[in-house]
């Protein structure tokens, strides 16, 4: 096992698949390496990691915080480092453990409209736990906004997800551009999913982005997901599967002969 972690962050549009293929990408790790410290993060505010992985949530990032900020107004003057072991404490005690993985959710705040105070939250939380696992997974929200505000700074693993549609590679370009100046990703990749025309499919490119996965519309995925089953659900030779395994090999994530 390496000692350095790997930080993956899944960005794209919105539903072109990033909560999916970030919990295959959960799946894939905890087969490959059985041993290794793997915490997969729900980055986006809209919540949905936790049933693609088939775990329950019951505090999220966002409760921790508030206690902290209330503890804090309410005049118990701690130290900034008190407060920073506190919180650790706290996310441990927050994270939902099995036997193959961590999780963590950042949670929905209350208050409408910025998610400024828990993205800056989420960047430290990123930072403080990342030493303690292997394998990092974030899901994130939609759109370049946790990219821009430099929350994904220490991801070393980028994987863009699009669907086939202009308006989808477009977002991802966007996203590589941003990437380049605010995140120091050591390998981008590209993953078009539910393609349903590989032919025209075949050109799509993303300049800088040589890792490119197709992944096919997969009836096995879709009936999942009317049953709201997990990927751990899925079967070995699904589309996602096959597709998730690929795009990680390409990005030296995985080694191809640890497939199960
Ligand atoms: N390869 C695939 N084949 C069939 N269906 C898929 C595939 N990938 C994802 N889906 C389905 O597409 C829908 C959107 O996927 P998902 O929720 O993972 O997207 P998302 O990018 O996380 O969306 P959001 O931006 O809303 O968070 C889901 O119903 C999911 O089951
Ligand atoms: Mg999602």
């Amino acid at each position: 096992m390496q000692r350095d972690t790997k930080i993956i962050a899944v960005s794209g549009k919105g539903g072109v698949g990033k909560t999916t293929l970030s919990a295959a990408v959960v799946r894939t790790l905890t087969e490959c390496y059985p041993e290794a410290r793997i915490l997969a993060i729900d980055a986006d505010p809209a919540i949905g990691l936790s049933t693609a992985l088939g775990v329950e949530v019951r505090r999220t990032l966002d409760d921790i915080r508030k206690s902290i900020v209330n503890k804090t107004e309410a005049g118990e003057t701690k130290q900034a480092i008190e407060l920073l072991n506190e919180a650790r404490f706290r996310i441990f005690d927050t994270m939902v453990e099995n036997q193959s993985f961590a999780f963590i959710a950042i949670g929905r705040p209350e208050t409408a409209g910025c998610y400024c105070a828990i993205n800056t939250y989420l960047k430290e939380v990123i930072s403080m736990l990342a030493g303690d696992f292997d394998y990092v997974v974030i899901d994130g929200e939609a759109g370049i906004e946790q990219i821009n505000r430099r929350v994904m700074e220490k991801v070393t693993h980028l994987l863009l997800i699009s669907d086939q549609s202009r308006k989808g590679i477009q977002v991802v370009k966007t996203v590589k551009q941003v990437s380049d100046e605010l995140v120091m990703a050591d390998r981008v990749g590209l993953i078009i999913n539910r393609v349903t025309n590989p032919e025209l499919c075949g050109s799509i490119a993303v300049d800088g982005v040589e890792d490119v996965t197709f992944i096919a519309s997969d009836p096995e995925q879709a009936e999942n997901d009317i049953l709201g089953k997990s990927v751990f659900e899925l079967a070995e030779d699904s589309a996602v599967l096959k597709g998730i395994r690929l795009a990680l090999e390409k990005m030296e994530i995985i080694q191809c002969d640890c497939e199960t």
